[in-house]
């Protein structure tokens, strides 16, 4: 598999260490932390930088030819930064997956943290899914919810949900990887009747 990251690469770092054959680490940032690790841990990184490239397009068809010569079944972004075209999209189609700090379909898009918050909804979480055209929103592979506290801010909050998607990350990935993950009418279901939530205190 490949991972896509842009910043810290938590997640990332989180498949490593579940044992995952990761292949190479890709980000369109060349300072982003978790090329680092990913370094020191022997696996192949390499930089796209989307400033280099004038158009979305061109910048994901670069991001295509980095990803196709390590030949991938899996490519999983985690924490990466960039809103990808429907064509690189339909590229990957079946084999990419995400991870989004909430529990969709409840706030796709940025500040999940911040407006479950404002919303005052008492539970909240992470969603493993396949990567469709439409932003935060192609099929469910696997969720996790935590609690939200009274005295929860942005950070306590951010905490308790990053502890879940680390846990439910690798699970999915391993799973696409055995083959395990059918696809029915837009539901995710996993040969074998492996539970696909987590609930975290
Ligand atoms: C995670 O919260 C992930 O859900 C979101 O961006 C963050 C990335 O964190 N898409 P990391 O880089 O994996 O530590």
């Amino acid at each position: 598999m490949v991972i896509l990251i842009s910043g810290r690469g938590s997640n990332m770092q989180a498949m490593v260490e579940a044992g995952l054959p990761v292949a190479a680490v890709i980000s369109n940032c060349a300072d982003a932390a978790g090329l680092e690790y990913a370094a020191g841990r022997g696996i192949a990184t390499a930089v796209v930088s989307h400033r280099d490239y004038a158009t979305r397009e061109g910048f994901d068809a670069a991001l295509a030819q980095a990803i196709d010569g390590f030949h991938p079944d899996l490519v999983a972004l985690a924490g990466f930064m960039r809103i990808l075209t429907a064509e690189f999209v339909s590229r990957y189609q079946g084999r990419l997956l995400n991870i989004h700090p909430s529990l969709l379909p409840a706030f796709p898009g940025l500040d999940t943290h911040a407006r479950a918050l404002a919303a005052g909804v008492k539970l909240h979480g992470c969603t493993v899914h396949f990567v469709t055209v439409e932003l935060d929103h192609g099929p469910i592979v696997m969720q996790a919810a935590v609690p939200v506290l009274p005295r929860d801010d942005e950070a306590t909050l951010a905490a308790r949900v990053l502890a879940g998607e680390h846990r439910i990350y690798p699970q999915a990935a391993r799973w696409f990887l055995e083959g395990k993950l059918v696809i029915d009418s837009g539901v995710v279901r996993v040969n074998g009747d492996h539970p696909q939530q987590l609930y975290l205190p």
